[in-house]
């Protein structure tokens, strides 16, 4: 029998799997890159310390280290792991291209990593103990190894969104796979988010010594407000650069909700702009409940919203554009050894080649039509849109409002025909397509 390289359906109902991967890695997100931007403002403040012989900014550098290590570090490697159990889960087809690609990368990084953990322990630890000149060694190699993790991740996460050139479809190679066209922007629009998150964070330390030490406390909020604004500057500068090396696709679902996202962004920076301010020109002011609720806000209004932009943009792919969000391959990649599996799947259909369709479903009949087509619209839909009711994900029931069961059909033959550039291309014999709109027109849409 033929079959198709699939597996079992990791099915979540109303949130859909996608939410999933959403909400890991948008906490992972924010403890990674604190973690990755305190590293480069430590260096800039021991290399302080040492020149101008600061002793002072020690005890902050300490009390900042052990706040990164107990939230960021804490928080990264139990979220880092989740991000692999779940999208092995969500999506094995595009957790195992991306394996098949870089896992000479991965084991890099994962030296760099180790390097860090090791490093974020000493610098804590060893402040008071080590000679100065010993510490800003030690921050540096620490900032070149975090920021190390940051340029091998970046070009794997860039390769999810777009390989970038056209040569790796042919080559197959690491290297033409890591370095697009957006690998870099992509690479700088992270490193000025992670200045500004530097500077969120430290907003919080210094704010929270201020009955100890009033004086210190305003200079480093000051200066905490200057490195925000300027990593803010930078993310902003940064992301239009990205935005313009995204591939056509992207802009199609872009393009869909620009105007919201544009205001929204907008009014972020404005918000964010005026705290920076008022840490610059009022310090005092700042306290650590505002602080922190900062950091809350960028996590729930500007990661979290950003993170499933940016899952959006790569519809209807997951990974290189060759494997689409319904684990499909849709695409030749010769240097691979790869097929597209869509001619197959336009001829025998899904029932007959994807090896988990239980035997009775083999085979469309009049007794089990919902119940293939069920299962169908659950292999080929339930990656992107929540099929429930009351689901929150993209809700099938809100794209399909009104439309009997022709009508449906008519939406399933222009997908076939790639009318949606956000959608996969995917063809089905006619029997598979009459019983996804059966089913579909059945959930009085
Ligand atoms: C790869 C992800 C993905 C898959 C798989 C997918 N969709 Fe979509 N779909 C989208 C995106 C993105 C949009 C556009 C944004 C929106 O409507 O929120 C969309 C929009 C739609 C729309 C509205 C079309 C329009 O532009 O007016 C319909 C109808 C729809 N999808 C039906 C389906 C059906 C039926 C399936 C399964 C056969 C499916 N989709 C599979 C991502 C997907």
């Amino acid at each position: 029998m033929e079959v198709i390289g699939q597996f079992p359906l990791f099915y979540f109902p109303e949130y859909g799997s996608a939410w999933m991967m959403g909400i890991t890695g948008t906490i992972h997100i924010l403890a990674s890159h604190t973690s990755v931007g305190a590293a480069m403002l430590f260096a800039f403040l021991a290399y302080k310390a040492y020149k101008e012989d600061r002793t002072d900014l020690y005890p902050y550098m300490k009390k900042y280290g052990m706040f990164l290590l107990i939230f960021s570090y804490v928080i990264g490697s139990i979220t880092g792991p989740g991000i692999w159990y779940t999208a092995t889960a969500a999506s094995p087809r595009g957790i195992s291209a991306l394996i098949h690609n870089f896992v000479w990368v991965w084991a890099t990084e994962w030296v760099f990593f180790v390097y860090e953990v090791i490093g974020v322990f000493v610098l804590v630890y060893f402040i008071d103990k080590i000679d100065k000149k010993t510490h800003l060694k030690l921050t540096y190699t620490f900032a070149l190894a975090s920021v190390g993790t940051l340029a091998l991740i970046i070009g794997i996460i860039s390769f999810m969104m777009w390989p970038g050139t056209e040569a790796y479809y042919t080559t197959g190679s690491a290297s033409d796979a890591f370095f697009g066209v957006n690998t870099f922007p992509h690479m700088f629009l992270r490193i000025g988010f992670m200045i500004m998150m530097s500077g969120v964070i430290g907003l919080v330390i210094s704010s929270a010594m201020k009955r100890e030490n009033p004086e210190l406390s305003a200079e480093l909020t000051k200066k905490m407000g200057y490195i925000s604004l300027l990593g803010g500057f930078l993310t902003m500068f940064f992301f239009m650069w990205y935005m313009g090396t995204l591939p056509d696709n992207a802009h199609a679902v872009f393009n869909i909700s620009k105007d919201s996202i544009i205001q929204n962004r907008i009014i972020l920076a404005a918000v964010f702009s005026l705290y920076f301010l008022l840490a610059i020109i009022k310090p005092r002011f700042i306290n650590t409940t505002l602080a922190s609720a900062m950091i809350a806000v960028i996590l729930l209004a500007g990661l979290w919203p950003g993170e499933k932009l940016r899952e959006s943009m790569r519809k209807p792919y997951v990974a290189g554009q060759y494997i689409y969000s319904n684990q499909i391959i849709s695409r030749d990649v010769e240097g691979k050894g790869i097929k597209s599996e869509l001619p197959a799947i336009a001829q025998k259909g899904l029932l007959q080649l994807n090896p988990f369709v239980p035997e009775n479903l083999k085979t469309v009949t009049e007794k089990n039509r919902l119940q293939a087509g069920e299962l169908l619209t659950k292999i080929s839909c339930s990656n992107c849109h929540s099929l429930e009711p009351t689901g929150v994900f993209r809700p099938m029931k809100e794209r399909l409002k009104g439309m009997d069961k022709s009508a449906i059909k008519g939406i399933l033959y222009a997908m076939g025909q790639g009318a949606f550039p956000y959608m996969p291309k995917l063809q089905l014999p006619e029997h598979e397509y009459d019983a996804m709109a059966a089913y579909l027109a059945s959930q009085n849409y």
